[in-house]
């Protein structure tokens, strides 16, 4: 693969700057990672029933989720083979039939188009059994997770997740258990999408950005002496699992307030853009897909799950508990948000060094420490993967040649 772009350092120690400013690498991002890998559509729940459609981007192309008449769920490009409307624009629903709004012409739930008016005047050159809607080129399904690829030769989804499929499970399902989506959100924030990519798995500045929550868990549970027990002692790690990355944590069974049989904290990446969380203390589960609309502008979509089981009691403690910990006014969203923006800024001193990302790299993977970058790193193998020339080789970059990068440039 060639290309004119500039070549850039992307790990795995150190990463450039223009890797998080730099349009033309933020174009070939949507088409090397977002066209070439597999991106989450939507949650199983969303799509019970016969007509169930969820929309979504893959990119910057727009695509729907629905289930078929027949009972099965395709992935469709939302666009009227006519003129290429945009088809569906709510987030979710059910439509017994998708008619694009321009000309009405109207297609069935499994893509079929089924009428256009005032046919006759093409002259019957035109076949409507060859202008269905057009099916993106790979679809899977794993944990009641929809994804979907516009790659037709993407290897195998559960391939591509690898490593990271237990913890997956772990989230994605309670217990074993499927999990309904109770509720979904939006907010954008000012950066790259990346950072939250990164931010996600980065447990190291949790207990400084995040400080006042900290002290709040301390008082709550009586534990401001102890620093506020935060998890079980040498159980929590930044672990690489191939491109994909988590942070692993077993917490302190003593913070364990709402529930007392899980006591695993995941924060999984899968890469490039779906990052899967389980907080045992709230027993709160939500999904979040970064959706790349400029290179200093992210949309993130929010999904809060409830196991299927859940009576309309819990759900509605549930709802309340993640809206606490990670809602758009929660304990710790905010201050994240916040400093999205600010780093953004801080990236556009373009000469001012460049980002360090080697905490750990002493320790042997795929279990760093729980303040090390191990799971960062992975996210950068990925990256480097996927963009191909537009990376520099990593091979035979030492830490210490990286580090000597960095200072001479600071
Ligand atoms: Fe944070």
């Amino acid at each position: 693969m060639t290309s004119n772009c500039k070549r850039v350092h992307a790990g795995p120690y150190i990463v450039d700057r223009a890797c998080y400013t730099d349009p033309e690498i933020f174009d070939q991002e949507v088409e090397r990672i977002f066209e070439k890998s597999w991106v989450f559509i939507a949650q199983a729940s969303e799509l019970a029933e016969i007509g169930d459609y969820r929309t979504a981007l893959i990119g910057r192309q727009p695509v729907i989720a629905i289930r078929g008449e027949d009972g099965e769920i395709r992935v469709f490009f939302n666009s009227c083979r006519h003129k290429a409307t945009m088809l569906l624009t709510e987030k979710q629903g059910n439509c017994q039939k998708i008619r694009c709004p321009y000309h009405h012409w109207q297609y069935d739930t499994e893509g079929n188009l089924k009428s256009i008016p005032r046919y006759e005047a093409y002259g019957g050159a035109l076949d409507m059994t060859r202008l269905g809607l057009v099916q993106v080129p790979r679809m899977g399904e794993v944990f009641g997770l929809v994804f979907a690829s516009l790659d037709p030769d993407a290897q195998p989804l559960d391939r591509y997740i690898g490593d990271a499929l237990p913890y997956l499970k772990d989230v994605a399902l309670y217990l074993g258990e499927d999990m309904t989506t109770i509720g979904t959100y939006d907010y954008v924030y000012d950066g790259n999408w990346k950072l939250l990519m990164e931010n996600t798995v980065d447990d190291y500045h949790a207990e400084y950005l995040h400080d006042y929550a900290f002290v709040q868990r301390a008082k709550v549970f009586g534990m401001e002496d102890s620093g506020g027990f935060m998890s079980e002692e040498g159980s929590h790690f930044s672990v690489e699992l191939g491109r994909h990355g988590a942070f692993d944590q077993h917490d302190d069974k003593r913070t364990l307030v709402t529930q007392k049989v899980r006591s695993r904290r995941v924060y999984l990446n899968v890469f490039p853009s779906l990052i899967a969380l389980y907080n045992p203390v709230w027993d709160v589960t939500g999904l979040r897909i970064m959706i790349p609309e400029a290179v200093d502008r992210t949309r993130v979509i929010n999904y809060v799950l409830a196991p299927k089981s859940a009576d309309s009691e819990r759900i509605r403690l549930i709802g309340e508990r993640f809206h606490y910990s990670w809602g758009p006014g929660g304990r710790a969203g905010v201050d994240d948000i916040h400093v999205f923006a600010q780093i953004q800024k801080g990236l556009q001193a373009k000469a001012g060094g460049k980002i360090i990302i080697s905490r750990g790299h002493e320790t042997p993977g795929p279990n760093g420490g729980p303040t090390e970058d191990h799971a960062v790193r992975a996210f950068w193998s990925g990256w480097r993967e996927f963009m191909g020339d537009i990376a520099e080789p990593a091979d035979g970059q030492t830490i210490d040649a990286s580090m000597e990068q960095a200072y001479a440039e600071n």
